[in-house]
């Protein structure tokens, strides 16, 4: 494998605080060699060691590749006409979660792996280079299990969400669908390699008990636990990740202060998902109190065609800034150390001796910029586990 030098950076976040200044551990003037796909040297771009091949960035800034911790790519169709009715003033409920499952059901393997192809390639181009993917537009057995085949081939980090919403076969039998959940899908998830589970945890989508019930299953057979927790009103789906100490509750978008208070005393990642109250058209989450109170934050894009049809990390971080009162360095700092720690990982969202060689070079010369310059294709490079893409 070649080595490869990365020099002239105006700045470069490492995301490590012991790394450099500030809470992004910044560094100016700055060069690093990727080797064997690893970060192996950091140091002055006045002093490099020799590498086979080299790129200068020309006083740009240089990040760590965004970590976007929670995806839903395998799907059929989209949802434009349900956009533009709730652009028109329609609520979103939910409901449309079946019209997904009814085009995924009817969509052959090969469409639906293109379709997360073309999801994956957008948000690469961005600067996406870690990708969590959820099924949950099957909701059979044999569709929630080609649904996980299929994300496997694009990542290792999969979450089974057979228990997305109860499918209109088992209407009024919740309890059927939540016991072959725990069953004979869960036993085809883990065979189709999931790694995670995760559960809609809503009203008009599974109570706690369920949630409660199909989620221990899930962590008794080996899977990590996250939860779609509190998007479309306030309820137990927090208090319930943190019980289970999961490794994320997704949206946190309805917060009664106790569940501040107990994700800023948990494990627990608080993932915010600016995308989907965007394109709901909803209040955006507690950022700020969130952070306040102590808490990890994540950002990530929910890419879904129903209520957040973005792969861009770039425009969550604007609006986390805009529209959420975080700042440009806490918004960076979500998008990469957060995503790592969403999904428990130390080897990722940072820019430090050993950890992988996954960057993105901006065509700007600071981190500021991505939210500064919004909606503008600032990723001039992306370096994948060491390789230029
Ligand atoms: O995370 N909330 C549940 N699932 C998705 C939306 C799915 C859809 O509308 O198709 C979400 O926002
Ligand atoms: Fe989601």
């Amino acid at each position: 494998m070649r080595s490869l030098l990365v020099t002239n950076i105006g700045e470069l976040v490492t995301g490590d605080p012991n790394w450099g200044e500030g809470p992004l551990g910044i560094r100016r003037n700055a060069a690093l060699v990727v080797d064997g796909r690893r970060v192996e040297w950091i140091g002055r771009a006045t002093d490099t060691p020799v590498a086979d091949a080299r790129l200068d960035v020309d006083g740009a800034a240089v990040l760590p590749g965004f970590v976007d911790s929670h995806s839903h790519l395998v799907f059929g169709g989209d949802r434009a006409a349900e956009f533009a009715a709730r652009m028109a003033g329609q609520r979103y409920t939910g409901g449309g979660i079946r019209t997904t499952v009814g085009a995924t059901r009817a969509a052959d393997d090969d469409q639906l792996r293109a379709n997360v192809a073309r999801l994956r390639n957008e948000a690469l181009r961005q600067g996406t280079t870690t990708m969590e993917i959820k099924s949950g537009y099957g909701l059979s057995v044999a569709d929630e299990a080609r649904s996980l085949r299929i994300a496997r081939e694009f990542t290792s980090e999969t979450t089974f969400l057979g228990a997305h919403v109860v499918p209109a076969e088992y209407a009024d039998r919740t309890d059927d669908y939540v016991s072959l959940v725990c069953g004979p899908m869960l036993t085809a998830a883990r065979a189709a390699g999931a790694r995670w589970i995760d559960v809609f945890c809503e009203r008009g989508a599974f109570d706690a008990d369920h949630s409660r019930a199909i989620l221990t299953v899930g962590a008794d057979a080996g899977l990590g636990v996250r939860v779609h927790a509190n998007q479309l009103s306030e309820g137990p789906g927090v208090q319930l990740a943190v019980e289970l100490q999961a490794a994320s509750a997704d949206h946190c978008t309805h917060l009664s202060a106790a569940d501040i208070a107990a994700l800023a005393g948990g494990s627990t990642v608080a993932t915010l998902l600016p995308g989907a109250e965007f394109s709901t058209r909803s209040p955006y989450p507690p950022a700020r109190a969130l952070l306040d109170a102590g808490a990890t934050v994540a950002l990530a894009t929910d890419c879904n065609p129903g209520s957040s049809y973005t792969t861009s990390i770039p425009f969550c971080i604007a609006l986390a800034v805009r529209e959420m009162a975080m700042t440009p360095a806490e918004a960076v700092l979500a998008a990469t150390r957060g995503g790592a720690a969403a999904l428990r990982r130390d080897d990722i969202g940072r820019l430090t001796h050993g950890a992988r060689g996954d960057l993105v070079v901006l065509d700007a010369p600071s981190h500021v910029h991505l939210a500064y310059r919004p909606g503008v294709p600032l990723i001039s490079n992306v370096v994948l586990n060491g390789e230029l893409v």
